[in-house]
């Protein structure tokens, strides 16, 4: 495996301290990590619930991570939002309050549009090709090493979001007229909201944890998302018209303090990003699996699943990569990225 890994900035170190204000940051002394006579607590930030696959992945991550090191380290997972929205959650990583979090990769694209690239409805074809580009340094590792000396993040990877599809609380939508003048949630992004614009919706961004009130009040008409969050946020309650637009696979990220990772002993590095690349992929089993389950747990509880009219949604969202690829860098990944789902396809 090829290291992802960077050597950081004296001023990436330096100006994190200064913007922390304290030397313990956040209580780790970053000159002990990794000592055989100290044991470094992770926080992990999710706003997901223990029913989800990435509270169970995380969970074994942490089980994995603590067993490798002798208790060296030591994760606990903090889910459903308890420490914040991502938005809030990010800042907190940043400034050292924690040390880790999932974040949708809409976040990131606020922070360096370059991020878009990955946010695309067309950018990948499958979770398997997601999980495959995840994993290439060659093609990732310099996105996922551009926040560490501005924002004190570093990228480790992701777990993929599956795909994501249009949900209601008025009806089943098979065509781009069916959304037409109806209230959609997307997430925070420019990009996202341009999408359910073309694919004939009015978008309304909203963080994750308002979404079932804001549904439940009659606020929004409908939302996007997969079945798993359909399912184990109850959105199925109060939107429980599913239909299968299947406009985009989304990704999560892990996110991490860079300047931990940077103090970290580099055998206890190469362990921790090992051991993450192995997390990625139990949540990729758990996903697909939990994705069939939530379909049936949501049918049990009265949702109506239905397919829709997938050449014209793809006709609508044709013009989105165009309008959201600016630089000759987001072109070229995009063209990385594509080009490797046909290797994919070959093996
Ligand atoms: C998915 C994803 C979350 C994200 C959410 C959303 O559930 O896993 O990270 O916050 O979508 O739509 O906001």
């Amino acid at each position: 495996m090829q290291k992802p890994w960077r050597v950081s900035t004296i001023f990436a170190a330096i100006s994190t301290l200064i913007l922390s204000g304290c030397s313990g940051f956040g209580g780790i002394n970053l000159e002990r990590v990794g000592a055989a006579d100290t044991v470094t607590y992770f926080k992990v930030a999710l706003n997901q619930t223990e029913q989800h696959p990435s509270f169970k992945a995380l969970e074994k991550f942490g089980a994995d991570i603590s067993k490798k090191t002798n208790g060296r380290y030591k994760v606990e997972v903090f889910p459903n939002e308890q420490l914040g929205s991502q938005q809030e959650v990010l800042q907190m990583v940043k400034s050292g309050a924690i040390e880790m979090a999932i974040v949708s990769g809409t976040q990131l694209e606020n922070v360096n549009q370059d991020f878009r690239v990955l946010n695309m409805p067309t950018t990948f074809s499958s979770i398997q090709h997601q999980i495959s580009v995840l994993q290439d340094q060659n093609i990732v590792g310099d996105l996922f090493a551009s926040l560490a000396d501005t924002e004190n993040i570093t990228v480790l990877g992701g777990y993929t979001q599956g795909a994501r599809h249009v949900y209601t609380t008025y009806g089943p939508v098979q065509t781009p007229q069916d959304l037409h003048g109806k209230k959609i949630r997307v997430q925070e992004s420019d990009m996202h909201i341009r999408m359910i614009e073309l694919m004939g919706g009015s978008a309304t961004p909203l963080s994750y944890g308002e979404v079932y009130s804001a549904l439940q009040a009659g606020v929004l008409d409908g939302a996007e998302n997969n079945e798993v969050s359909f399912n184990t946020a109850r959105h199925m309650e109060v939107a429980p018209y599913y239909s299968f637009t299947n406009h985009l696979v989304g990704l999560d990220y892990m996110i991490m303090r860079h300047d931990l990772l940077a103090a970290m002993p580099a055998a206890d590095r190469e362990l921790f990003y090992e051991t993450w690349y192995d997390s990625m992929d139990y949540h990729t089993q758990l996903w697909i699996d939990y994705t069939a389950e939530s379909v049936k747990i949501a049918k049990e509880n009265g949702a109506k699943f239905n397919s829709v009219d997938s050449a014209a949604f793809r006709e609508a969202l044709s013009p989105i990569v165009d309008q959201f690829l600016q630089t000759d860098y987001q072109h070229q990944l995009y063209t990385e990225i594509r080009n490797a789902d046909q290797q994919e396809g070959k093996k």
